[in-house]
């Protein structure tokens, strides 16, 4: 069915694409017709940080950035289902246009810049939707919140969405807010996670019920920044990582249409970059630390490899724009076809 629909979404603005999309799923799924779109996958489950996920496959952040779809992209089988960014207070984003095909290299380049409702939109969302799956929430920084204080606007997200995620994503890695990207930088980074981890541990003595903590790193990081970052996740035992965010390199992309656009690029040129950093990401932390590979993910295969990677967990996004919800079950079952062939 996506087959169809592709190249009339493709005549679109992207940023109309993407919502007429959202909002037909959520047509589908309200008039009961979800299940002609896609056929949720047979279970394939993965225990890790604590959690029970009923296969490997997740939405990426960035695709409900406000929680307004989970019971729409919940029909389609995702094992996981990552919402936000989301930022204390409601932000535009920046001026349209902001995001970005580039067709021939099944990819997409992105500046949206933390458009979203705030925090306690996003959590009213997650009040009202009836999904009960697995449940990252993304958090962030406002634009206008200077780094010095980045991680009072953590804190503020941390606090208000512990009793409704899962688990929690700290996004230090969008291209698309100014600076942000510094706070991945060794001393930074220690103290901003030190900060996070305290309370993580305090807000999961009052509830009751501790909520693992993943960080979302850049690919755009050189092996002494990622050993840094490493040791950093070690020392501070942050529960898990998410690799990859979009990259600012255009190298694999030169000469085409829109290669030039401010952003981070997703999509099939980033699978290469974002799966070494994944590799070399598993080999330092060993195996105590889970991962999710995220990345250029076009194809059963690339998610299979992701794993072989070292990943217990992979997520999409570009590829769902290419491909459809087709692609999630196509994930599931090669990670179970190259698994099982592994353990024989
Ligand atoms: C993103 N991504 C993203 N990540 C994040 O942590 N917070 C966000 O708000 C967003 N927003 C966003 C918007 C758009 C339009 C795109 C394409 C991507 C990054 C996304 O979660 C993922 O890490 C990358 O896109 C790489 O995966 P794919 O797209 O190559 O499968």
């Amino acid at each position: 069915m996506y087959d169809t629909l592709r190249p009339l979404l493709f005549k679109l603005e992207p940023e109309t694409a993407h919502h007429l999309t959202l909002y037909g799923l959520g047509v589908a799924q309200r008039s009961g017709f979800a299940h002609l779109i896609a056929k949720p996958p047979a279970e394939l489950p993965v225990n890790i940080f604590g959690l029970r996920f009923p296969n490997p496959v997740g939405l990426a952040a960035g695709l409900d950035k406000n929680a307004d779809h989970l019971d729409a992209l919940a029909t389609l089988g995702f094992g996981f289902i990552e919402v936000g960014t989301t930022t204390p207070r409601p932000q535009p984003g920046n001026d349209k246009p902001r995001m970005f095909r580039l067709p021939e290299h099944e990819a997409v380049i992105n500046r949206l810049g933390f458009n979203n409702d705030g925090v306690d939109a996003l959590v009213r969302n997650v009040q009202r939707a009836t999904y009960r799956g697995v449940l990252g929430i993304n958090i962030g920084k406002n634009k206008d919140t200077p780094n010095e204080k980045a991680v009072d606007d953590y804190l503020f997200c941390l606090e208000r969405v512990y009793p409704h995620a899962s688990y929690i994503t700290v996004n230090i890695s969008s291209p698309n807010t100014q600076g942000l990207r510094d706070l991945q930088e060794e001393a930074t980074l220690r103290r901003f996670i030190e900060t996070l981890r305290e309370a993580q541990e305090r807000l999961g003595s009052q509830a009751g019920a501790r909520k693992p903590m993943l960080l979302k790193i850049a690919p755009d990081l050189n092996e002494s920044e990622l050993d840094a970052i490493a040791e950093v996740l070690s020392e501070a035992k942050v529960d898990g990582l998410i690799c990859t965010n979009t990259t600012i390199d255009r190298t694999a992309v030169i000469g085409a249409t829109h290669a030039e656009q401010t952003g981070g690029l997703s999509g099939k040129p980033l699978f290469k970059r974002s799966t070494e950093v994944l590799r070399g990401m598993r080999q330092r932390l060993g195996a105590d630390v889970g991962i999710v590979g995220v990345g250029g993910i076009l194809d059963g295969d690339n998610a299979a490899e992701k794993i072989a990677a070292g990943a217990n967990l992979v997520q999409l996004y570009s590829g769902m724009v290419y491909r459809g919800p087709h692609l999630i079950g196509e994930c599931v079952e090669e990670i179970r076809r190259q698994g099982m062939m592994h353990a024989r």
